[in-house]
């Protein structure tokens, strides 16, 4: 019966030192010490056995029993061990690696161009307003002198909401929005998105972007008009610009005209960018008319100013002399990417 306790026991041991994980070592278990295991099966068939005998033989189970237990506490620790080792090395992390730098975008070229038009702005005592982009026809049109029926509205014919609503051909709706406001006196520019039904070319898009600008008070001239489009030519483009003014006709200002600023790429000689002219026409601008005074609710004989108007795509191909209106749209990397 010795012998038989002692064979079980070193079965046991060796099953045990061979044993790679905590499963097999558990299988070990039921298979000696569990409720059917070999080892409790000896201790079941006792009442076989002559009674004298009985305490000596247990005895010997259980200290095989002790043994094995013992063996198996032993291994599952050697194996804890070993397998958090592993675990460690395998998830080292080496600190001292290079880390990935995050991508930043960077500003697109109409909104750098914005900013640059805003910061002048603002340094003259101006305020920055928005409007909606979903406007009714009475600020795009009426209330700046372009009633139904105006051939203005064949030039800047839009995609109409309903028939009183439309998305705004021009930031000039703006004005009429302000001035309703009634808080005088004004000086406001008004950047923003505007829609007209044109097919996309290299100088036209059905939506881009305008900013207008308007000063109302009761002391204002076309010499304020023309002094303060000039600072911000010469800010925009360098001291040495020069501007001129076109008589021009738009329905909500009298008198009209347009800025050209002289070409700062040739100084004015004439060259490929001006198309040999000397100039490059800049702005529309004028004298806001007494009518659109007076149909947004300000005295004409009180209050005077003027406004302008300018293509923001305008000037971002100027200033970083693209050629095709349509780079500014196609978020194309390589061309965003070089400003
Ligand atoms: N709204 C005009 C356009 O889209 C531009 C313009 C011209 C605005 C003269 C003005 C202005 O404020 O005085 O063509």
């Amino acid at each position: 019966m010795q012998k038989k306790i002692e064979e079980i026991k070193q079965k046991a041991l060796e099953l045990i030192s061979e044993a790679n994980s905590p499963e097999k070592i558990q299988e070990t278990r039921v298979k000696f010490l569990g409720k059917k295991g070999e080892l409790t099966a000896l201790l079941k068939s006792m009442k076989d056995v002559d009674p004298a005998m009985r305490p000596q033989i247990g005895a010997w189970v259980n200290q095989a029993r002790a043994q094995i237990e013992k063996q198996m506490e032993l291994a599952g620790e050697e194996m804890k061990a070993k397998m958090l080792k592993q675990r460690l090395a395998a998830e080292t992390i080496d600190v001292t690696l290079p880390g990935k730098a995050p991508k930043q975008g960077h500003l697109h070229p109409n909104e750098i161009a914005l900013r640059e038009v805003e910061r002048i702005f603002i340094g003259l005592g101006y305020e920055v307003v928005s409007g909606p982009e979903v406007e009714y026809d009475e600020y795009n049109f009426e209330k700046l002198n372009i009633p139904k029926g105006h051939p203005a509205r064949d030039e800047q014919d839009t995609f109409y909401i309903n028939s009183n609503i439309v998305l705004r051909t021009q930031t000039s709706s703006v004005q009429a929005r302000i001035m309703e406001q009634g808080k005088l006196p004004i000086r406001i520019i008004s950047p923003g998105r505007v829609f007209r039904s044109d097919a996309v070319d290299a100088t036209h898009s059905p939506s881009f972007h305008q900013i207008e600008g308007l000063l109302i008070d009761e002391k204002s001239s076309f010499s304020d008009l023309k002094g303060t489009l000039e600072v911000f030519a010469k800010e925009l483009f360098g001291e040495n610009t020069k501007t001129k003014f076109r008589p021009h006709h738009f329905p909500f200002t009298e008198p009209s005209a347009e800025m050209d600023v002289s070409c700062f790429k040739c100084g004015g000689k004439g060259c490929r960018f001006c198309k040999g002219e000397g100039w490059i026409e800049i702005l529309g601008c004028g004298m806001v008319h007494p009518h659109v005074l007076e149909m947004c609710g300000l005295d004409p004989e009180k209050y005077s100013g003027f406004a302008c108007g300018v293509g923001l795509e305008r000037i971002a191909l100027l200033k970083y002399e693209i050629d095709d209106m349509r780079l500014l749209y196609e978020n194309d990397m390589r061309f965003l990417e070089q400003f």
